[in-house]
């Protein structure tokens, strides 16, 4: 009886250490052939391993400052699968952001990774919001060298606290970590959610909601 119970502890343990841990990328390395034709398996096919070179694994550039001359005062040097073929299937992939004085990331969440992110220069305010019911606010200042996480999935935000640049470093944990922009998918759908839709969700006048959409 003692060992049937130890037993059925071992596979629980099993189970739980099986779904808290990281897949599996089932081979050495799958580089993504960008070039490929039809056949997708995870949206892309692998490179044959005997042409794989240095530069699959490698991506040039990082150190170069990002256009913030924008609305945001921003500017986003993404390094997933998409620049970097060699992070196919590893779950990993990694982010330069510059922030112009008062720069912003404006709140937005990664649906596939949890972030962590350094900050190389400057002081920056980041928070991130917990689900329902709660909705607590976690936030915080970070300067040169603090290094701040954001769950995977949860709505965060990164503000410049000052007039001199700021740089920070992230690295996510997908190579394909999608980015859902609040403000974008809400009231910037290509095809609009209707203004009685979002009206009724935010508790305001349509024309608010109308001049909500007219900026995105
Ligand atoms: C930065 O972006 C702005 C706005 O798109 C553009 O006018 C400007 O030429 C860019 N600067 C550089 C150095 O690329």
């Amino acid at each position: 009886m003692a060992k049937q119970f130890l037993m059925f502890g071992l596979f629980a343990l099993t189970c739980s250490l099986a779904l808290t841990s990281h897949p599996s990328p089932l081979q050495d390395f799958c580089v993504a052939n960008t070039n490929a034709g039809q056949v997708l398996v995870n949206r892309l096919v692998c490179k044959d391993p005997k042409l794989v070179q240095a530069n699959d694994f490698s991506f040039a550039g990082l150190h170069n400052f990002g256009n913030t001359s924008n609305k945001l005062g921003s500017a986003v040097t993404p390094v997933t699968v998409a620049q970097l073929p060699g992070l196919n299937t590893f779950g990993i992939s990694t982010v330069r952001i510059d922030y112009a004085g008062w720069g912003l990331i404006p709140p937005h969440l990664h649906p596939r990774a949890t972030e962590i992110l350094t900050v190389l220069e400057g002081t920056l305010h980041v928070g991130f919001v917990t689900s329902n019911p709660e909705n607590h606010l976690i936030s915080k200042v970070l300067h040169k060298g603090d290094v701040f996480v954001f769950p995977m999935g949860l709505i965060h935000f990164q503000q410049n606290l000052g007039n001199g640049n700021v740089v920070s470093i992230s690295a996510l944990s997908s190579q394909n970590p999608g980015i859902v922009t609040i403000a974008n998918s809400v009231f910037g759908s290509k095809e609009p959610i209707s203004d009685d839709i979002l009206a009724k969700a935010f508790q305001v006048e349509k024309t608010v909601i109308d001049s909500l959409q007219a900026q995105f």
